[in-house]
């Protein structure tokens, strides 16, 4: 089972950007902690980060009929990107959005999320933490639903 992991722009510069809103891993070690969970769960994390819309839609429509979810932290995207969006739902993955910070304590802007409505839940405010939740619970519901379909 290969679940789609995907960061948006700037989350390249995870320490070098504010740490205490963000935390203190960078994006290669968050990688390496999700590929080791997806490890232990039996199922493929690919991961994959860009500061381009277009690249995160190219990705995401070259990768959608060999996934089964997409764990995403769309960065800004998050705010407006309707581009990405679709692409989201075009996918027909099940969805669940991630955030490092809470983006419901920060600017009044960022507490939209134009994605959270396609999303099966959202994880706001737990850090790197945040992705191994999200992809344990995305693999749960995964499982539990292919044991439905199969009895
Ligand atoms: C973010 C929150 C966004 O508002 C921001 O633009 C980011 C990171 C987060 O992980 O907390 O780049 O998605």
């Amino acid at each position: 089972m290969r679940i789609l992991v995907i960061h948006g722009p700037n989350l390249n510069m995870l320490v070098k950007r504010d740490k205490a809103t963000y935390g203190e891993k960078t994006l290669d070690e968050i990688d390496a902690l999700v590929k080791k969970e997806a490890q232990a769960l039996s199922v493929e994390a690919v991961t994959f980060q860009s500061n381009h819309e277009g690249a995160l839609v190219d990705f995401i429509q070259e990768q959608a009929d060999s996934a089964r979810g997409v764990v995403i932290n769309p960065g800004a995207l998050t705010h407006y990107g309707f581009a990405l969006l679709d692409a989201l739902i075009d996918s027909k993955l099940p969805i669940i959005e991630v955030h490092l910070s809470n983006i419901y304590r920060r600017e009044e802007w960022r507490a939209r999320s134009v994605i959270a409505p396609i999303t099966r839940g959202q994880i706001s405010g737990l850090g790197w933490r945040g992705y191994i939740a999200a992809l344990q619970v995305l693999v749960a519901e995964l499982k539990a639903e292919a044991s439905r379909a199969g009895s």
